[in-house]
């Protein structure tokens, strides 16, 4: 791959690809979280709300890696907002999970998803400032949000220390998030693109068929290189290994041209 990692404005780094582990319930995270590591991925993405995170910890106990060779992340829910709750969510998470720190903590969105849009910036602050506890005493290495449009991520600049170091966003061939993106590259919060394939949805496309036959790729391929070309670090999820291998081969680079076409391509999910 043509960037092995991301360097957070902190200086820690962080794989260039990560695993993503929405969908796959605790039962089955062990396996394809073992399946991951084995076919070389080194960053695992995860959350409480995903309610697999003891799985997720087991198979990164059990496999011959260092702690400090694999990059885990995990999100604090949506609906917890506020300073006392922020560290009390932390402590089930790192429980959960068996390591006594994580790469990468986020605010998963900045409304409870049940109330999207509701303004929670007050509690977005509190929680954030816990993170920054928790950041300065070195249980977590880097400390992020998620979902966070630029009215988000303003107040957290204007009232807090540490500017995020990233945002986990939907990222896909048709969802570019263009303003987001710069204003994020603006700050140097590096922009993490989840659902690089539109949660499956963009396989389909003829337009991309087509593309990725000319580079003799997988649509999934071309769509998660895509991320790459545009400075986001994709998190591409399966529960089969042949997949899970294929989403990270990655060794090839779309031209300068076809990333303008992808671009105008308008998003599937509308
Ligand atoms: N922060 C947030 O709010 C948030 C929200 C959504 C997602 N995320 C993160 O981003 C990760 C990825 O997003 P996502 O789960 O929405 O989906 P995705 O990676 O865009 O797509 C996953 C879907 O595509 C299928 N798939 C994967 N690779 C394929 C391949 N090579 N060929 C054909 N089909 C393939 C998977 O099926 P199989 O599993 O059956 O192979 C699954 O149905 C999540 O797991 C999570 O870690 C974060």
């Amino acid at each position: 791959m043509k960037k092995q990692t991301f360097t957070f404005h902190n200086g820690v780094t962080i794989p260039s690809i990560g695993f993503g582990t929405w969908q796959i319930p605790n039962r089955d995270a062990y396996d394809a979280v073992t399946m991951a590591l084995k076919n070389g991925y080194t960053h695992i993405d995860t959350a409480l709300a995903y309610r697999n995170e003891p799985n997720v910890g087991k198979a990164i106990h059990e496999f011959d890696l260092a702690r400090e060779e694999i990059f885990i992340t995990s999100k604090l829910p949506a609906q917890i907002k506020g300073y006392d709750e922020t560290l009390e969510a932390f402590n089930k998470t790192i429980t959960n999970l068996g390591v006594d720190y994580l790469d990468l903590y986020l605010i998963h969105a900045p409304w409870p998803w049940d109330e999207i849009g509701k303004d929670c910036t007050e509690g977005n602050v509190q929680s954030w400032k816990a993170m920054e506890k928790l950041y300065n005493e070195g249980k977590i290495k880097a400390i992020g949000v998620s979902n966070f449009e630029i009215k988000h991520l303003q107040p957290i600049l204007d009232q807090c220390d540490i500017v995020p170091m990233a945002n986990q966003i939907p990222f896909y061939i048709g969802k570019d998030q263009e303003e987001l993106l710069a204003f994020c590259k603006e700050h140097n919060i590096v922009l993490e693109a989840y659902s690089p394939l539109a949660t499956g949805q963009v396989l389909d496309m003829p337009e991309l068929k087509e593309m990725a036959e000319k580079y003799g790729v997988t649509v999934a391929q071309l769509a998660i290189r895509y991320c790459l070309e545009r400075d986001t670090l994709p998190l591409p999820k399966s529960s089969h290994e042949g997949r899970i291998k294929e989403n990270r081969d990655l060794d090839f680079e779309i031209s300068d041209e076809d990333v303008e076409t992808l671009r105008k391509i308008r998003d599937v999910r509308k």
